[in-house]
């Protein structure tokens, strides 16, 4: 299903606002971000964007960012894995409900970490998002803790590739 879709990856500052605006907004639904006053910052500063469209709206995004310092030293206090090295981050994984379920995240993981060899890491607590990242060649490390929105608490955990 998902080889029907065009992925265009570009940097985020790349991306003209009214994308980065539906990709914010894809994000913000998905209920997976706690910080939304970073997440706009993020997708502007993402070394990679990646979006699938169909029929002129955003259906898929997913991210490789550069993390900030006090993200990481957050990640690695709650993970008890020191990630403050990493230079890359793979995430805001988000696909629109009507489309889940046809291997769009898959395909998105595919095209933004084929090739990429600059260490990755991903925090996540969806089953799906650890599939993929499995397959990838991501391991889970360290202590799960709790994250996401105050109203939608998640169980999260890191994941180290490379
Ligand atoms: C998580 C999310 C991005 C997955 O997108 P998707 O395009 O539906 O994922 P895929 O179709 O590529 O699924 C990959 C695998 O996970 C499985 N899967 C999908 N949703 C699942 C679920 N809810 N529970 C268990 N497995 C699931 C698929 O069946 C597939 O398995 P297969 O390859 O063996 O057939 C999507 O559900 C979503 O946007 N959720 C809300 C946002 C979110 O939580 N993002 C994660 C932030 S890190």
């Amino acid at each position: 299903m998902s080889e029907q879709f065009e992925i265009v990856v570009r940097s985020g500052a790349n991306w003209d606002s009214s994308t980065r605006a539906s990709a914010r907004d894809l994000i913000l639904a998905s209920k997976a971000v706690s910080n939304r006053v970073a997440l706009e910052a993020n997708l502007e500063s993402a070394t990679h964007l990646a979006a699938i469209h169909f029929e002129g709206q955003l259906i898929a995004t997913a991210t490789i960012k550069r993390p900030q310092d006090s993200y990481l030293k957050r990640v690695s206090n709650s993970s008890g894995i020191d990630v403050r090295g990493f230079e890359a981050e793979f995430g805001y994984v988000a696909v629109k409900e009507k489309w889940w379920k046809h291997h769009l995240a898959t395909a998105l993981a595919d095209k933004l970490l084929d090739g990429f060899s600059t260490p990755v890491f991903a925090t996540t607590g969806h089953p799906a998002m650890k599939k993929i990242l499995a397959r990838k060649g991501f391991a889970h490390k360290g202590e799960n803790w709790i994250g996401g929105s105050e109203d939608e608490p998640i169980t999260l955990s890191l994941l180290l590739c490379g």
